[in-house]
């Protein structure tokens, strides 16, 4: 079994990443919400299983948090297959690539996280890798270079973006499935955050989970990970277990507010809401003023700020609604008080 550090190297710190890994559903059973996904997702793996073929290639796409890394080991899990795991930014050359797929046995199941980061070169690769079964090598150097061809065991490539218009098309549509994730509803985050808690071992009350899920951003990662707040602030006040008064308590000390809006998240609408005075803002600009990447705002913010109601994308640049100058309790621009 992989730990899950190497399924997410981004993780903050090791003990993070192990509590992590130990909440990661194994099985589409344990997945929770996603039904639609999860349904064709099952549809496609029996069919696979039912003629003992290798599954087709399979894209997840969607915001971060939201269980694409889990969903590529739960279809290796599901197949009996082994998991091998990569990303984009690690895989720079062809050969890197071409190394790794003739490495593969057959039925493995290779992840490749970060999918739309990988450079044209090592895409043409996966190309024939993925439609034909076979990567064309050179070998040699100069004149006495030539080109080699493997085939290639069946496999299966899982990939995984944040967003798919960033695949370029030709990779696009060499997969067979595409799964895109959607931002959780309350009941499904309060079932995640339930089944957490009796993993942890922790006593909390349904309402307690539900606020806890009302607060988490639609996002199963931030639903654990504000869990587990909950949990210190509790250890550190010697309460006997987690209810909604001790969740609501702590989630505000830890600066997370009742529409589940985090410091950054409030710091983006206050720059539209007061700095920018109602005037539309290019995300390059709100990322500059932010001191933020352009795609932290785009990928973990705004889908969360849009659905909420919060923020509106216009063809001229990033707006607060009035919804985001009421829940900031200020005054819209040019308006009277909202
Ligand atoms: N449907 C789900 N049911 C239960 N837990 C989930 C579900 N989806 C995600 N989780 C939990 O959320 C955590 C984050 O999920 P995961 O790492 O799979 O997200 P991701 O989409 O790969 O994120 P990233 O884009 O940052 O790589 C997992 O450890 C798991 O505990
Ligand atoms: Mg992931």
């Amino acid at each position: 079994m992989r730990r899950d550090t190497e399924l997410d190297p981004g993780l903050a710190s090791e003990p993070e990443a192990s509590l992590e890994a130990s909440l990661r559903p194994e099985s589409l059973v344990e997945f929770v919400g996603q039904h639609e996904l999860v349904e064709h997702l099952s549809i496609v793996l029996g069919s696979a299983r039912s003629r003992a073929q290798v599954v087709d290639h399979l894209l997840f796409a969607g915001p971060p948090g939201l269980g694409k890394t889990s969903l590529a080991a739960i279809v290796a899990h599901e197949m009996g297959a082994s998991l091998r795991v990569s990303a984009g930014p690690v895989l720079t050359r062809p050969g890197d690539v071409a190394a790794l797929l003739t490495d593969l046995q057959t039925g493995d199941v290779l992840f490749i996280d970060e999918i739309h980061r990988l450079t044209r070169s090592v895409e043409e690769v996966l190309y024939s890798a993925m439609e034909d079964r076979r990567v064309d090598v050179m070998v040699g150097r100069g004149p006495s270079a030539r080109s080699i061809r493997l085939e290639l065991a069946p496999f299966t490539l899982v990939g995984a973006t944040t967003r798919t218009g960033l695949v370029a098309a030709p990779l696009r549509d060499r997969f067979g499935f595409v799964g895109q994730l959607d931002l959780y509803d309350v009941a499904d985050l309060s079932a995640i955050i339930a089944r957490s808690a009796a993993r942890l071992g922790l006593a909390c009350t349904e309402g307690a989970g539900r606020v806890i899920a009302s607060r988490s951003r639609g996002t199963p990662r931030v639903a654990n990970r504000l869990l587990r707040r909950v949990r210190d602030f509790a250890a550190v006040k010697s309460a006997p277990g987690i209810d909604e008064d001790v969740a609501r308590t702590a989630l505000e000390v830890f600066g997370v507010d009742e529409a589940g809006l985090d410091k950054l998240d409030r710091r983006i609408l206050g720059l539209l809401c007061e700095q920018f005075a109602g005037q539309p803002v290019g995300l390059t600009t709100l990322a500059h003023a932010l001191g933020e990447e352009t795609n932290t705002i785009e990928d973990a913010y705004e889908p969360f700020l849009l659905r909420a109601g919060l923020l509106m994308r216009t063809p001229r640049g990033r707006v607060a609604t009035e919804a985001a100058y009421r829940h900031l309790g200020r005054q819209m621009p040019g308006g009277g008080l909202v």
